[in-house]
């Protein structure tokens, strides 16, 4: 088994650092070969996405590199800090950039048909606010189903796991807690 973990946090210690090493232990501990990109840190930055024909886009060495490393893995974890209700902008224009078509979907007869076919996704984010409250708000649920119908399942991948913690603030007083409910 092959694991790709996508961090995005500005901070070395921010907490979604914590979470992916100790995702990454469990993954060590049952043998699967984990590689981690740190996209704040990685030495193939993109820019904000562009482009001059959005359907003939020239392959940079970063789309290459990065397009490798997803179709390699068999799973793909993403951990995040959860911000204006969605990810970093970082990660979002690392997908814009890297799921592109003809790499990871396709039209048929004017349908969507998604490429990167027996990939499973987990995702690890946290919340500022505690997750009563995003949960009673439906919050939670947005972004689970934005993640899964608009891009996991578009790309043709399973959403297998799906990790949203409250209450990660300042304080940080429920980070043990939460690093002790995260599972493979
Ligand atoms: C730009 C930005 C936007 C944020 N947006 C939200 C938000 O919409 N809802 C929320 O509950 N917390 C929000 N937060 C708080 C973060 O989710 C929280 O600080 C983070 O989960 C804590 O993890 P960390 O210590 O690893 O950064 C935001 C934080 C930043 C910096």
């Amino acid at each position: 088994m092959k694991t790709l973990i996508i961090i995005a946090h500005p901070k070395i210690n921010g907490f979604s650092f914590a979470m992916a090493k100790k995702y990454e232990e469990l993954a060590l501990a049952k043998n699967y070969e984990v590689e981690t990109i740190d996209l704040y840190r990685s030495k193939y930055q993109q820019p904000f996405f562009t482009f001059d024909n959005e359907n003939d886009l020239n392959v940079t060495p970063e789309i290459e590199y990065y397009q490798n490393k997803i179709s390699e893995a068999d799973e793909l974890v993403f951990v995040f800090p959860y911000w204006w209700g969605s990810m970093p902008a970082i990660l979002k224009n690392f997908i814009d950039w890297n799921f592109s078509k003809g790499f990871a979907f396709e039209y048929v007869n004017s349908k969507p048909k998604g490429l990167l076919v027996n990939k499973s996704v987990k995702i690890f984010t946290t919340t500022g606010a505690p997750s009563f409250i995003y949960t009673i708000t439906g919050a939670n649920f947005r972004l689970k189903k934005m993640f899964q119908k608009q891009i996991i399942e578009f790309c043709g991948m399973k959403l297998t796991s799906f990790n949203i913690y409250g209450g990660v603030d300042k304080s940080n007083s429920n980070t043990s807690e939460i690093l002790n409910k995260i599972k493979l």
